[in-house]
């Protein structure tokens, strides 16, 4: 598919006060996060899921929002800061394929933005490097932009990476895929079906 960035300008059209409607943030990572813990928003656009984060990791927390465009950086900071979590959240501007960071993370997030990136492949075999061993990695991607044949190859990329996939979320609008690192070296990759 034709590779597209959303613009921060467009991202209002998904990211205002009716999204609670189809994603609630403390439902879809209660599972996942706890008190305490590191976990990464990739692509954190203007930082919904970044903020829904931060509440749930608590004062001993720590969100790091990265970014490709400093305006949804920028913004998220702005909201981060009306919800009172702005001090729990690290902003970093990445490169397009180049994630930036070092640091080790219980949890990573790519929501509605890995058919962005540049190269897949490296993408993801860039956040399995960062997960700590057993942390989780939930990626989601929107069905008005990526088929199901798109999704399935998305998949067997973050396999090929060293992922296991360990369950689909149903999470609205979207196609999504929680995946667990169990080592470092890449594991053979089974057949999933896919939740439609
Ligand atoms: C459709 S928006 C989704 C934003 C956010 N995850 C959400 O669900 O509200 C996709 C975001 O991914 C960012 N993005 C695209 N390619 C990226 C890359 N290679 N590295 C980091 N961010 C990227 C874009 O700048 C944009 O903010």
């Amino acid at each position: 598919m034709a590779r597209h960035v959303c613009p921060w300008w467009l991202a209002y059209t998904f990211d205002n006060p009716l999204r609670r409607i189809f994603h609630k943030p403390e439902e879809i990572f209660f599972p996942y996060l706890r008190e305490g813990m590191t976990a990464i928003d990739l692509g954190c656009g203007m930082g919904y899921f970044s903020i829904g984060m931060a509440k749930l990791v608590g004062e001993s927390g720590k969100i790091i929002s990265v970014d490709l465009q400093e305006k949804m950086l920028e913004t998220l900071m702005q909201r981060a800061r009306k919800a009172g979590v702005a001090h729990r959240i690290t902003t970093l501007l990445c490169e397009d394929d180049n994630i930036g960071i070092h640091e080790a993370v219980d949890f990573a997030l790519a929501f509605w933005m890995t058919h962005e990136t540049q190269d897949e492949l490296s993408f993801l075999q860039q956040v399995h490097a960062i997960l700590k061993k057993s942390g989780k990695f939930l990626l989601a991607e929107p069905k008005g932009h990526v088929t199901a044949a798109e999704f399935k190859k998305t998949l067997s990329f973050a396999q090929k990476s060293g992922f296991n996939l360990i369950d689909s979320p149903i999470i609205s609008l979207s196609h999504a895929a929680l995946f667990e690192k169990n080592g470092d070296k890449p594991q053979p990759a089974p057949f999933f079906g896919l939740k439609e």
